[in-house]
């Protein structure tokens, strides 16, 4: 009795050593700052949206490149005829395509599975239009658990978060945005990764011009989340494919 318990127990722990994969899944690392000096990451959520072109524009004037952490059936439907102009649009100009999962739902609320459908369906979506695979995304409202971290490092996603917020989508007056961007960028900190969306006017148009000419001022170089890591944004690229009527949301 005692001795089979024993060497059950043996077994078990043979068991585990012998086959890593029985240990808890590697979590994906968690970012939330630039690590190369004097850049600033401008990055957008919740698009692809209607100011895409706005905010690309903006930015290719003052030399900058930002970062799109898109989700696929949010806002709008990422498949529609326009949201997929702006992708090739976006990919062409250079900025960076992430993601920021299907609906915008707390991702710590969800099952594994449930997870790695909301992670999939925006990859698919990007392999489709754009042909690339991201190597980031962001959770939607920055929350994340190991179970989250696990499922990201599984798709070889690293989690990216910020270390300035404006408040736009928590309807913060575009005076107020300015005043908290002021405030930061007077403490003269080495990198900015931020955290802004897509989907509102005031972000685009105001705010956006602001705070670019005030960073250019500052001699910051505003470039990708891949840049301002020193990583690639891609896992990898394919060749994009064709809208059929498979691609719907
Ligand atoms: C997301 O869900 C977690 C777990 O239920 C909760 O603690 C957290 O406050 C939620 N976050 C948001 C933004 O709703």
């Amino acid at each position: 009795m005692l001795s089979s318990l024993l060497v059950s127990v043996l077994a078990l722990a043979f068991t585990v050593v012998a086959h890593p994969q029985l240990r808890a899944a590697p979590l994906a690392q968690v970012i939330t700052a630039c690590t190369k000096p004097n850049t600033v990451a401008l990055t957008f959520d919740d698009g692809p949206f209607v100011y895409a072109y706005d905010i690309s524009k903006a930015l290719l004037a003052a030399g900058g490149k930002g970062t799109w952490f898109l989700n696929g059936d949010n806002w709008d439907c990422i498949y529609t005829d326009d949201n997929i102009k702006r992708m090739k649009h976006l990919k062409d100009k250079g900025h960076q395509l992430a993601s920021h999962t299907w609906t915008h739902h707390n991702l710590s609320t969800l099952t594994r599975d449930q997870l790695h459908d909301e992670f999939w369906r925006v990859e698919q979506a990007l392999q489709r239009i754009v042909g690339v695979q991201p190597a980031h995304m962001r959770p939607p409202f920055g929350a994340y658990n190991d179970v989250v971290r696990g499922v990201a490092s599984e798709r070889g996603q690293k989690i990216v978060n910020w270390d300035f917020y404006t408040g736009d989508a928590d309807e913060a007056p575009v005076s107020e945005q300015k005043r908290v961007f002021d405030e930061a960028i007077g403490k003269k900190p080495s990198s900015i990764l931020t955290l802004m969306h897509e989907t509102y006017l005031g972000t685009a148009h105001e705010f956006l011009p602001y705070a670019m000419q005030k960073l250019k001022a500052a001699g910051y170089q505003m470039v990708t989340v891949a840049e301002c890591l020193g990583e690639e944004p891609y896992q990898w690229t394919t060749t994009p494919g064709t809208k059929d009527s498979s691609w719907k949301c």
